[in-house]
């Protein structure tokens, strides 16, 4: 055996990362087989909207089973969580043997709210899966290129949630077969053909209503089976991607900005016309849609906005109109939210300094 993949006697150790959520622009809803799309997607990767994960690894005990042992989110037991994560790293153990054999001590925290429209699964699931990822390597002794490493986990991460492959890659993400360039069913890859004009995102989350979606994205997904609209859903989104390519290499703000929105309220219309209606659209969410509009109308400038399966407005600007669309958050859609997230494009996964004994990729 080649001595750099022989493995090493099983060790403790300890690996971190941080990772962002992502605000897709082109959705992903509806799904076929192991979590993979029915159709392609691009996201923005997120700043400020972040989940550290720390992971301990230890040889399991004679009596003990192998794969979860604890799992703490912000130093609280959740054993809602602890069951999703469990039944993700069973689901994992042909694909990471080192499962059979280890126990793990997890521990979660976020930068932002629970439940308040910043998608967490996709920051969670991304920051675990590089984890895996790293404690694999740990255990083998040997790493794997830095590209390769990220695909792996990014395969990994849309296993726990299909949005989760997006936040591997930063400032943008492109999951799902396309029909051009690289992309893959398997994994999400970096979108980097963008105009510098782009850059400057910001995303605005108005958090209309913090509490649980009444409908999970899960649910919704399955929904789509039985939607009448569903064959002509795929076709438009892979067709919508194509186009979202061409309007971010061209640096054409006002058509991003389009079909932002367009896509934000399809999402909706899908729901309204799948077998099992839902609504969770709320009247401020609505409200705000309408002066995101109108505000765009009056100052000419580049806004919009997105929608996922909740009631929170995601408002789309650019960094050289923040003056404007500071005062116009704050004097008109601070009033009809709970709270405003401030985000912004950011730089993806980071390798938490000082944690593990693992290379830093970060
Ligand atoms: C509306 O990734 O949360 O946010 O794969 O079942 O975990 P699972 O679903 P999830 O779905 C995300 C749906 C969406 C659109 C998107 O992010 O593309």
């Amino acid at each position: 055996m080649n001595p750099s993949t022989e493995p090493k006697v099983l060790e403790e150790g300890r690996v971190s990362w941080s990772s962002p959520s992502n605000i897709a622009i082109v959705k992903y809803w509806g799904k076929r087989g192991e979590q993979l799309p029915q159709n392609a997607s691009l996201s923005l990767t997120l700043s400020a909207s972040q989940t550290q994960m720390r992971v301990s690894y230890a040889p399991k005990g004679p009596k003990e089973s192998p794969g979860l042992r604890s799992f703490l989110f912000q130093g609280l037991e959740k054993e809602r969580f602890k069951a999703r994560i469990q039944n993700y790293l069973h689901g994992l153990k042909d694909r990471l043997g080192f499962l059979d054999r280890v126990c793990l001590d997890i521990e979660s925290e976020n930068t932002f709210p629970h439940s308040c429209g910043v998608a967490s699964s996709a920051s969670a699931f991304s920051a675990l899966a590089l984890c895996l990822c790293e404690i694999q390597e740990e255990l083998m002794g040997a790493s794997l290129p830095r590209e390769d490493f990220f695909r792996k986990a990014s395969c990994l991460a849309r296993l726990g949630s299909g949005s989760a492959c997006r936040s591997l890659y930063a400032p943008l993400a492109l999951w799902g077969n396309v029909g051009q360039g690289p992309f893959v069913d398997d994994h999400a890859l970096p979108f980097r053909e963008i105009h510098p004009d782009f850059l400057g995102l910001r995303d605005d989350i108005c958090i209309v209503d913090g509490g649980v979606k009444p409908v999970s994205s899960s649910l919704g997904h399955e929904l789509m089976e039985g939607n009448p609209w569903a064959k002509i859903r795929y076709a438009t989104a892979n067709r919508r991607v194509r186009q979202l390519m061409d309007i971010l290499k061209s640096g054409e703000v006002w058509d991003f900005m389009e079909l932002a929105c367009a896509e934000g309220m399809a999402l909706h219309g899908l729901m309204w016309v799948s077998p099992r209606p839902s609504l969770l659209l709320k009247p401020a969410s609505l409200a705000i849609m309408e002066k995101v509009i109108e505000c765009r109308r009056r100052h000419k400038i580049p806004l919009g906005f997105t929608v996922d399966a909740g009631p929170n407005v995601h408002v789309l600007s650019l960094d050289r109109d923040r003056k404007t669309v500071a005062a116009f958050l704050k004097e008109e859609l601070a009033p009809l939210c709970e709270r405003i997230i401030e985000d912004r494009l950011g730089e993806g996964p980071r390798r938490t300094a000082g944690e593990g004994q693992g290379g830093g990729r970060g």
